[in-house]
C-alpha cells in the first residue's frame, strides 16, 4: 500500500490564512526572525521540511541544489539572499549579487531579485523592506495572472501542465496554476494533466502535491504520453509557466516545454504561457540569446541515488529548452492575456527602466536588465 503523502502542518507558515478568506494557500518562502525560510523542494513528496536559511551562502546552495525553485520564486529567495548578505557584513553587495547570479543561468527573476536589493543596499535603503516589496510584488502579480487567465479554462477543462508552476515556483498561487486554481475556485471543477518531468520530476513530485493540497482533479502522466492525449483530443489547452521570456515572445521553460508546444500546435490546442514581469527579459529579442543552464549528468544516469543506466554511461542533462513565439497562443500576464505579437510594445509601455541595461560587476554569471520598476 502507497503510504499516504503529508500535508502542509496547518500551524506553522506555510500555510497562509489568505486574504479571500480560504485560508489554504500554499506558501514557498518567507521571511521570519531574521531568517528565510523555504519548504525545502527537494523533499517533497515524502515530507514537508522547512528550511531556515541565515546566511548568503546558504541561500546560494538552496538555489542551486532546486530545494528553492521556479524563476519567480528563485527570485524572492535570491532578495533575501542579498539582505542576508548585507546583514551578515562579510560580502560587499557585488560579491553577495556574483554568488547568488552565478547559481542558475535561465530563470530571468534571479537577476531581477538580486538587483532590486542590490540597489536598495548601494543607496543605503532599508533592504529588508525592498524585499518585502518584491516578494508581496510577485505574489500579486500571480494573483492577477489567476484572474486574467481563469476564463481561459471553462468548465471541466482538461489542461495539459509541464514541470511545476504552482505556489512552490513562485511564493503563492503559481503562474500556470493560477488559472487553474482560480476556475477551481470559481466552481469550474478543471482536471489537470501533469508531465511528470523528468528527470528531477518537478511535476509528478510538486504539481501533483500542490494539487492534491487543493483537491483538483488530476492525473500524473509520463512525459512521453502528452501527445497521445493531445492527438486523442483529451487535452483542451496547455498552459506552462517560464523561466525568461524575450520580447518577441520566444521563451525557456523547462526541457520538455518545446515538444508539447509543438504538438499542440499540431493538434489545433491552444498553448499559453503564463509569467510576471520579472520573468521578461526585454533585452532579448531571439530565444537564442537566453542562457540555458545545463545540470549533472548524474540527474539523468540515476534517481536518488540508485543508477538507472550501466555504470558509465555517458548523459546530456538541459535544465530548459527554447520553445519560438509562434508556437505560443498567448501568454497570461498580470495584464492579462496578451498575443506574442502585442508583447515588446507592452513591456515597453509597463517596464520602460527595464530596457536601459545597468553594468554589471566583472565575471557575473549574466548581464541584468535595468531596473524592476517598483513604482508600477
Ligand atoms: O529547474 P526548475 O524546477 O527551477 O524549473 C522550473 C520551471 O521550469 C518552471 O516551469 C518555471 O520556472 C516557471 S515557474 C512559475
Amino acid at each position: 500500500m502507497r503510504p499516504s503523502l503529508p500535508s502542509l502542518p496547518t500551524s506553522s507558515s506555510p500555510r497562509e490564512s489568505g486574504t479571500d478568506g480560504k485560508g489554504d494557500r500554499v506558501r514557498a518562502l518567507w521571511w521570519e526572525q531574521g531568517a528565510l525560510r523555504a519548504i525545502d523542494q527537494r523533499q517533497l513528496p515524502r515530507r514537508v521540511k522547512v528550511l531556515r536559511l541565515t546566511d548568503v551562502h546558504g541561500v546560494a546552495e538552496a538555489i542551486r541544489t532546486l530545494a528553492i525553485r521556479g524563476a519567480p520564486c528563485i527570485g524572492v529567495g535570491a532578495a533575501y539572499g542579498m539582505v542576508l548578505a548585507r546583514r551578515r557584513g562579510r560580502l560587499g553587495s557585488e560579491e553577495a549579487a556574483r554568488l547568488l547570479g552565478g547559481t542558475r543561468p535561465t530563470a530571468h527573476d534571479l537577476f531581477v531579485g538580486v538587483e532590486v536589493v542590490q540597489r536598495a543596499w548601494e543607496d543605503h535603503a532599508d533592504v529588508l523592506e525592498a524585499a518585502d516589496r518584491y516578494r508581496s510584488s510577485v505574489v500579486q502579480e500571480c494573483r492577477l495572472i489567476g484572474e486574467a487567465g481563469a476564463p481561459l479554462v471553462s468548465r471541466g477543462a482538461r489542461v495539459l501542465t509541464h514541470c511545476n508552476a504552482g505556489a512552490l515556483a513562485t511564493v503563492e498561487w503559481g503562474t500556470a496554476l493560477a488559472p487553474i486554481r482560480f476556475a477551481f475556485r470559481e466552481g469550474r471543477d478543471p482536471f489537470v494533466w501533469v508531465d511528470e518531468t523528468r528527470p528531477l520530476l518537478q511535476g509528478a513530485r510538486l504539481t501533483a502535491w500542490e494539487l492534491g493540497q487543493e483537491g483538483i482533479r488530476h492525473a500524473v502522466i509520463a512525459d512521453n504520453a502528452a501527445g497521445h492525449f493531445l492527438y486523442r483530443k483529451e487535452v483542451d489547452l496547455v498552459v506552462v509557466g517560464a523561466d525568461r521570456v524575450t520580447r518577441s515572445g520566444d521563451f525557456a521553460n523547462k526541457v520538455g516545454t518545446y515538444e508539447k508546444a509543438v504538438l499542440a500546435k499540431e493538434n489545433g490546442v491552444p498553448f499559453y504561457v503564463a509569467a510576471p514581469w520579472s520573468t521578461f527579459d526585454p533585452r532579448l529579442t531571439s530565444g537564442d540569446e537566453i542562457p540555458v543552464e545545463e545540470r549533472a549528468g548524474e540527474e539523468v544516469t540515476s534517481w536518488g541515488n540508485v543508477p538507472t543506466t550501466p555504470e558509465g554511461t555517458p548523459a546530456r542533462n538541459p535544465a530548459f529548452d527554447v520553445t519560438p513565439a509562434k508556437y505560443v497562443t498567448a501568454f497570461i500576464t498580470p495584464a492579462g492575456v496578451v498575443a506574442p505579437r502585442e508583447l515588446s510594445t507592452l513591456l515597453r509601455q509597463r517596464r520602460p527602466s527595464a530596457l536601459s541595461v545597468r553594468t554589471r560587476p566583472e565575471g557575473s554569471a549574466s548581464a541584468v536588465p535595468g531596473a524592476f520598476d517598483q513604482s508600477r
